[in-house]
């Protein structure tokens, strides 16, 4: 059956079928492969799309507005702190005006319900920039990056997350996973399981895919025969208060060349969503050191390693968004 999903807002995969994360992903493909010969067929011409960020972004803000520019739409960058959303405008109200101007509306924040205000209200495709609890516009690009860097299709390969496993990026990983038919490992300490109820939804579209969603905390028994690896900071953004207690938890997880050994796959990758603390050359990562806190989550051996294809990872960001965009405007 032909997929369409013109004026669909993008909150999470949970909410797209395993053909149409399928679509986005082909899409992607092309998209990327037209770049590279020159052409672009403004397939946005005309369009405008606001961008709309409670947290602070390189990445998600840079691909929405090179993507968005090269298919001739146009851009609004709007910092929420200096508009009135939230704060002398409902959020309700907000969307209702944003929704007149623009034919999209992406949003980075906190709250996942706050998109889901956004899609409602505004009448218009909403793209969930990343919230607490997800960040699907990483995940299409990390599945593009695992097609092109591992000889086999998704639904074969075995990806493990070490870390934070109740992050934002460990939700939404698995939400993909479940989607594509991965084998899929939260590879964490107990304290941070993922929340029981968001493993039952993801098993129930897991089951629908042949997908494998397993949790552990013994790395031994979750790393032989990954293809991948992927670690993200171990304090999510607004988390900070909490990298003691992380670094004492999560230290055993930092991905090192013994993870990759035990891995058992000469060609493992390493993936990272960016950014990541690897070394000691910004001002967080030696701050805390100094505080004693050694709050890397990779090794810089790993992250500089030939397994390492993050920054194919970050450009395919912006070749996944436009994707999305064409897609559903
Ligand atoms: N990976 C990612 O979302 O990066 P930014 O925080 O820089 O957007
Ligand atoms: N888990 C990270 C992802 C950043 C892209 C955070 O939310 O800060």
């Amino acid at each position: 059956m032909a997929v369409n999903i013109k004026g669909r807002s993008f909150l999470t995969l949970m909410d797209f079928t395993p053909a149409e994360v399928r679509y986005l992903l082909d899409l992607s493909h092309d998209l990327k492969a037209k770049k590279r010969t020159g052409r672009f067929d403004y397939l946005l011409k005309g369009k405008n799309i606001v961008l709309l960020f409670e947290k602070t972004s390189t990445r998600t803000r840079c691909a929405f507005e090179v993507a968005a520019l090269e298919e001739g739409a146009h851009v609004t960058f709007l910092d929420t702190a200096s508009s009135q959303m939230g704060k002398k405008e409902s959020l309700e109200d907000s969307a209702k005006v944003l929704g007149r101007y623009y034919d999209g509306i992406e949003y980075r924040g906190f709250h996942q319900e706050v998109v889901e205000q956004l899609a409602k209200h505004s009448g218009v495709p909403v793209y969930n920039g990343l919230t607490d609890v997800d960040h699907p516009t990483q995940v299409l690009a990390d599945f593009l990056t695992l097609e092109e860097q591992v000889a086999k299709p998704l639904h074969k390969m075995k990806l493990v997350f070490c870390g934070d496993i109740r992050n934002n990026m460990s939700y939404a990983l698995m939400f993909g996973a479940a989607k594509t038919g991965m084998h899929f490992v939260a590879l964490g300490p107990k304290e941070l399981n993922p929340d029981p109820a968001t493993l039952d939804r993801v098993r129930q579209a897991a089951s629908e895919t042949g997908a494998v969603i397993e949790v552990t905390d013994e790395a031994d028994r979750a790393l032989p025969g990954a293809d991948a690896l992927y670690t993200d900071v171990w304090a999510s953004m607004g988390e900070e208060e909490h990298i003691p207690r992380r670094v004492e938890l999560l230290t055993p997880y930092r991905v090192t060349m013994e993870s990759i050994d035990k891995t058992q796959n000469p060609d493992v990758v390493f993936l990272h969503c960016l950014p990541a603390f690897h070394d000691f050359e910004t001002k967080i990562a030696r701050e805390q050191k100094e505080r004693g806190f050694d709050i890397r989550e990779v090794t810089d051996e790993v992250f500089r390693s030939r397994h390492s294809v993050v920054f194919d990872q970050a450009e395919n960001r912006m070749h996944t968004i436009k994707a999305l965009l064409v897609a559903t405007l």
